[in-house]
């Protein structure tokens, strides 16, 4: 950067070319004002944590600090503490997924995994393939490494393999480097759709032919309503998936604790770039995790999470039938969100002041395309309020979106619609955006 301090930052023209990637989002402002309880936010992917027994946390603790207090107190291993990793294997078997504790790395939450396998690969103006919409802070730190993001796009049954085969080779034929291609395929945040079997399998030949990565981020696999969802795309291909997984939807994102699973040659770069970033994950939460899943019926917690998060889905998505018939949404048979389609001269980022005022957040969906894109969407969470709160926040959301089509409506019997152009990447999460 050449520019000169300004006002507010004497150290302007000191930043990394990098830091550019990580501007401020234009709605992190509203979403403060979003958090006041008087409003019903729909917009954050915090889970419910008040459903998991406080109890049970406080004895898991109670007991590493009597009878390992010392170990936990201390630096661990860069890649994790092995005991753990050993659970992990067991957590991830549920999801037809077989492999060795060897491979894997613990991280400081699954957001951390991101950063270190962004920083492992990418160099500037190297292609990430992201699902199109796509986790808002993945794209955050793939800005941050100065990737050049390019969306495929999805339709219910997750991402379209054709449009990948295209996507790859006109890059390929524009001289770019492809890296990895991120998914989210099951229960994906923000759209809330889930990647068909034969589709994971495809897409694992696309990526295997192109010698490309797949990079599977699958925090909320395990919160199914509905039945299980397919097996992760890792269950069959070893070489070519590295794999994220977490505790903070199955347990609590309070304690950070994620993973990795890569290939074998990746886990090592992996273990040196976390000891180089955090010297070794949390011992003492790594510790707590490992009593807890050793004594509590940790598979029945996950059951009772799955409950709560059922019953607010069927709150949400009776609610919408109810009061917005007219939209379309996606209908999540897992995870935290559903993925609103407004009319096609609705601007769900400039609707969202209004939205505030009559005290209903969510989130626009700009901030989930890097290149402008999601202008007419929404993602609506239903992981936190209570199904009460979650239908009164659709029938103030309804308020606003049908008061908005008045008003267009009004303006265009007299004048043209203004032109809304497409809004300049937004990648930057509103604070506890999710
Ligand atoms: C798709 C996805 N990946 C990663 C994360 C980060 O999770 P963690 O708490 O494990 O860092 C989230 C959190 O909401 C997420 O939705």
């Amino acid at each position: 950067m050449t520019n000169q301090g300004n006002n507010l930052d004497k150290w302007y023209g000191h930043y990394a070319d990098r830091t550019g990637g990580l501007a401020a989002s234009e709605v992190r402002a509203l979403f403060a004002v979003a958090s006041r309880p008087e409003v019903v936010s729909l917009a954050g992917g915090m889970p419910y944590v008040s459903a998991l027994p406080q109890d049970l946390v406080t004895s898991a603790m109670e007991r590493v600090m009597r009878d390992n207090g010392p170990v936990a107190l201390q630096y661990g291993s860069g890649q994790g503490m092995p005991a753990l990793r050993e659970h992990i294997l067991e957590v991830m078997a549920l999801e037809g997924i077989r492999g060795s504790v060897d491979d894997i790395v613990v991280t400081t939450g699954s957001q951390h995994a991101l950063e270190l396998v962004t920083k492992l690969f990418i160099n500037p103006g190297d292609v990430v393939l992201a699902e199109g919409p796509s986790y808002v802070t993945a794209m955050v730190v793939f800005k941050s490494f100065q990737a050049d993001i390019q969306h495929v796009p999805m339709d219910d049954y997750g991402l379209i393999p054709e449009a990948l085969r295209e996507h790859i080779a006109r890059l390929r034929a524009d001289g770019k480097t492809l890296k990895f291609l991120y998914t989210v395929p099951t229960f994906s945040n923000p759209a809330g759709v889930t990647l068909t079997w034969e589709r994971r399998l495809e897409i694992l030949e696309i990526c295997r032919a192109n010698n490309i990565l797949v990079l599977e981020d699958n925090p909320y696999g395990l919160l199914y309503f509905d039945g299980q969802p397919p097996h992760a795309m890792r269950s069959v291909e070893e070489e070519g998936v590295i794999y994220l997984g977490t505790f903070s939807k199955t347990l609590a994102p309070g304690f950070r604790v994620g993973w990795v699973l890569a290939p074998h040659a990746i886990r090592e770069k992996l273990i040196l770039a976390n000891e180089a970033a955090v010297l070794s994950p949390s011992s003492f939460t790594q510790h707590v995790i490992a009593e807890y899943l050793s004594t509590a019926d940790w598979k029945a917690q996950i059951d009772t999470f799955r409950g709560v998060y059922r019953e607010r889905r069927d709150a949400m998505l009776t609610a919408l039938d109810d009061y917005l018939p007219d939209l379309s949404w996606t209908h999540p048979t897992g995870g935290f969100y559903v993925w609103v389609t407004l009319p096609d001269n609705l601007d769900s980022k400039s609707m969202l002041p209004r939205a505030v005022k009559e005290l209903v957040a969510y989130t626009p969906g700009t901030a989930f395309y890097a290149d402008g894109g999601g202008r007419n969407k929404m993602r609506l969470a239903f992981c936190y309020p209570t199904p009460d709160f979650i239908r009164e926040g659709i029938r103030r959301l309804s308020t606003v979106i049908n008061g908005e089509l008045e008003l267009l409506s009004t303006f265009s019997q007299t004048a043209p619609l203004p032109v809304v152009r497409p809004e300049p990447t937004m990648i930057n999460p509103p604070a506890n955006l999710g």
